[in-house]
């Protein structure tokens, strides 16, 4: 129970990696509220079956109006917020060629914009406390490109760039800043490629195999806990050996 006792915000918590990043800090004994445009009420019962408490709530993390309200009834509810976890993320994948504008935008503004946001509203309350933990759900694909997804790409980059200021700019406030770079996770995300897809990926991975939204969540939990007070700034890589600087 590392994280007992604390209060944690994860963004896209309905399903895919955000639920099992929920899910696992719950089990180490955070208070735990989703902020989702979609209906959380799985996770909530998933997290209420371990006996921890779980708000969830209905947020556009592109809205400053809605991410400013959820942080407040967050902390008129629990009174602190210690971690959050920027997870939800969208793509709109295409050549470059035939990009619509209007998709290069909701990637970058989900993305990118939504971590600002909400990160940004959760400051406060942290440094008041002289502690916090923000952990972003980048991408490998931030890191090695990938053809189709250049949105994506310039989001999930520009991530690891934000962690990377915004951990210089908040440590000697006690608040650490992470990335993690999920490679191939099983997930809705990557239901949609093909067999062929699939495996043309697979042999690309070390370790042979696809990802699970658990293996994500299990550093996640690293990162917010006690363990990794000594760790900021940092893009961990959890993908089977795909990417090795
Ligand atoms: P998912 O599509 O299953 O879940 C994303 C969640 O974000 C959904 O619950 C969705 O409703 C929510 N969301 C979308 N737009 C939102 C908005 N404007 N405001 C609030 N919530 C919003 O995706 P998955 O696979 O669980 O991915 C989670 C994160 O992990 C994303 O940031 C994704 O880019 C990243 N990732 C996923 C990988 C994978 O293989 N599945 C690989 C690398 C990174």
């Amino acid at each position: 129970m590392r994280l007992a006792n604390k209060v944690a915000i994860v963004t896209g918590g309905a399903r895919g990696i955000g639920q099992a990043i929920a899910l696992r800090l719950a089990k180490e004994g955070a208070h735990i509220a989703i902020c989702d445009v979609q209906p959380s009420t799985d996770t909530v019962a998933l997290i209420e079956e371990h006996g921890q408490a779980a708000l969830a709530l209905k947020v556009d993390i592109t809205k400053e109006s809605q991410v400013k309200e959820a942080v407040d009834e967050i902390m008129a509810k629990w009174g602190r917020i210690d971690v959050l976890v920027n997870n939800a993320g969208i793509t709109r994948d295409n050549l470059l060629l035939r990009m619509k504008e209007s998709d290069w935008d909701l990637v970058l503004d989900v993305n990118l914009k939504g971590a600002f946001l909400f990160s940004q509203a959760v400051l406060r309350p942290m440094i008041r406390a002289r502690q916090g933990r923000i952990i972003n759900i980048a991408s490998v694909v931030g890191l090695m490109g990938n053809p189709g997804q250049t949105n994506y790409a310039a989001s999930k980059a520009g991530l690891i760039g934000f962690t990377k200021s915004l951990a210089r700019e908040v440590a000697s406030r006690g608040i650490t800043v992470n990335s993690i770079a999920p490679g191939f996770i099983a997930s809705d995300m990557t239901d949609v490629l093909s067999e062929a897809q699939r495996k043309a990926l697979m042999d690309q991975v070390p370790l042979g195999e696809i990802g699970l939204p658990e293996d994500v969540a299990a550093v996640a939990a690293f990162l917010a806990s006690d363990d990794a007070r000594y760790v900021t700034g940092q893009t961990v890589n959890v993908d089977g050996g795909l990417v090795m600087d």
